[in-house]
């Protein structure tokens, strides 16, 4: 344990309410990392943080705004004033809610130009903005 040690580290968990997302904070906190739980909710973050225990927190952005994650950033270099760790886990991840139609849904043929639209601002473009927004802590020259 003591070689994959993440004492004093901070990490950012993005979609940290979700299924995984609360999985990969806890997993984070055990290895004594201090977790920014971030989902679209601040207040659904902020419980994920406290069951984590102190020195965590939870905040509430969006990863496809990058005022949104600027802010947070700004949060969270005043707060710790180091970020170690991300883990772009936010995404849309479809569940369609009648499965007897699912399968027809899913396919491309049919799959709704909307919902291809937000995935590809979430799922795809989130993870750049992320990248660049939290990049630009060290000095790169980021998005927004
Ligand atoms: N659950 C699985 O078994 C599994 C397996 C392999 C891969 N994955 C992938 O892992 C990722 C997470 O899966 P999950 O099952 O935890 O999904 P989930 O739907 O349970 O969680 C996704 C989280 O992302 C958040 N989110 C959505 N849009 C956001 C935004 N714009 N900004 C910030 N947060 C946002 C949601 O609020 C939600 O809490 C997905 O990409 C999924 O495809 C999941």
């Amino acid at each position: 344990m003591e070689l994959f040690s993440l004492k004093d580290k901070v990490a950012i968990v993005t979609g940290a309410c979700g299924l995984l997302g609360t999985q990969h904070c806890e997993a984070l906190a055990a290895a004594g990392a201090q977790v920014v739980a971030a989902d679209l909710d601040e207040k659904a973050s902020g419980a994920v943080a406290t069951r984590l225990g102190s020195g965590h927190i939870g905040v509430g952005m969006d990863v496809t705004s990058t005022a949104s994650l600027q802010a947070v950033r700004q949060r969270i270099m005043d707060r710790y004033g180091r970020i170690d760790v991300l883990v772009n886990n936010a995404a849309i991840n479809d569940m369609f809610e009648n499965p007897a139609l699912a399968a027809h849904q899913s396919m491309f043929e049919h799959y709704p130009l909307d919902a291809w639209d937000r995935s590809w601002r979430v799922n795809v473009s989130g993870v750049f903005f992320m990248l660049a927004g939290i990049g630009r802590s060290y000095g790169g020259a980021g998005v927004g």
